[in-house]
């Protein structure tokens, strides 16, 4: 007889790829580490713990190897000596692409956030190889779940709201916006092949398009027709200290960004665990 797996230590529940996993009508039991209480939709099978990871006190598990790492790599890193004493011995965790594209922004706040995922990052793995944990770390790009999250979807409410985006620029600068459902089925994926461990990996989603095109493909997705104001970038520089608060990314940087390619190679993730994500192709409510 088979035995039942063991559940997946999920640190990060109530992230963006913490909803999308809990959503996944395939996934394994889990069990939940938050702050907060528990959403609807905890099965029986699954556990929620209410904890602070930056708390020193021993985390209440037992007879679980694996963890997934979906809060901030600054969060998880500091936490892995008391996963190691509950018995973890392996993590799947997340940091981000911006540890290299806010390494040169002219603004010292994403300068530092950068240099701060950078250290996590390192102080992720020392820990773990201390520890004898093997780890992956994921590096999504920017990530969307239509209706949770704050860029793809603050978007879609400018666009609701004023019937309108405005662009610093043509907005030709490439990204690669990736869906948390992709990047849950992927932290799982990175379960099943063990090439991945002691590997960190950058994780774009399956398509490559300007700034401006993914601002129209928010518009297609809600039904309606793409209305685009581009903004000269001195006047958007102005203008963000009366309308900044109104803009997804708010800062006054992100117009800067919008002429750049913020791209990334998926071929590593594709040959050692298969990452296919989706096209961008979000549907949001008219
Ligand atoms: N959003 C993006 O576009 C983006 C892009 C690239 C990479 N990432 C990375 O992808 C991951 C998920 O991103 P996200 O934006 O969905 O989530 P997030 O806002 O970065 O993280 C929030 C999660 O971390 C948990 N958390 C934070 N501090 C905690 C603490 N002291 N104790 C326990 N839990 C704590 C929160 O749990 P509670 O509040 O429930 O306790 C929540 O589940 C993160 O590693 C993030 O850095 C995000």
């Amino acid at each position: 007889m088979s035995q039942t797996p063991s559940p997946l230590l999920c640190l990060g529940a109530t992230s963006l790829i913490g909803g999308a996993l809990w959503a996944l009508p395939d996934r394994p039991r889990l069990i939940g580490v938050s702050r907060r209480p528990p959403p609807e939709g905890v099965a029986p099978g699954d556990r929620w713990i209410n904890a602070d990871l930056g708390d020193p006190a021993p985390l209440p598990v037992r007879e679980v190897e694996t963890a997934l790492g979906l809060a901030p790599i600054w969060v998880v890193a500091p936490a892995v000596d008391r996963l190691a004493r509950a018995g973890i011995t392996r993590i799947v965790a997340f940091s981000s692409t911006s540890r290299w594209t806010k390494a040169r922004s002219a603004d010292d706040a994403e300068r530092e956030i950068a240099d701060r995922l950078a250290r996590s990052e390192d102080a992720f793995i020392t820990a773990c190889d201390r520890a004898g944990i093997g780890w992956t770390l994921l590096r999504p790009t920017l990530i969307y779940r239509e209706g949770q999250d704050g860029n793809v979807s603050r978007l879609a409410g400018l666009a609701r709201r004023f019937g309108v985006i405005p662009l610093a620029g043509t907005g030709a600068g490439l990204r690669q916006p990736v869906h948390a459902q992709d990047l849950a089925r992927g932290a799982l994926a990175v379960l099943d092949h063990p090439v991945t461990r002691g590997r960190a990996y950058d994780l774009p989603g399956g398509e490559t398009l300007s700034y401006r095109a993914m601002v129209e493909r928010v518009f297609e997705g809600m039904g309606r027709r793409p209305v685009v104001l581009s903004v000269p970038p001195q006047l958007w520089r102005a203008g963000f200290a009366v309308a900044g608060r109104f803009l997804p990314g708010a800062n006054a940087q992100m117009g800067a960004r919008m002429e750049a390619d913020l791209t990334f190679d998926s071929g590593p993730a594709q040959r050692d665990f298969n990452w296919r994500p989706r096209d961008f192709r979000p549907r949001f409510p008219a």
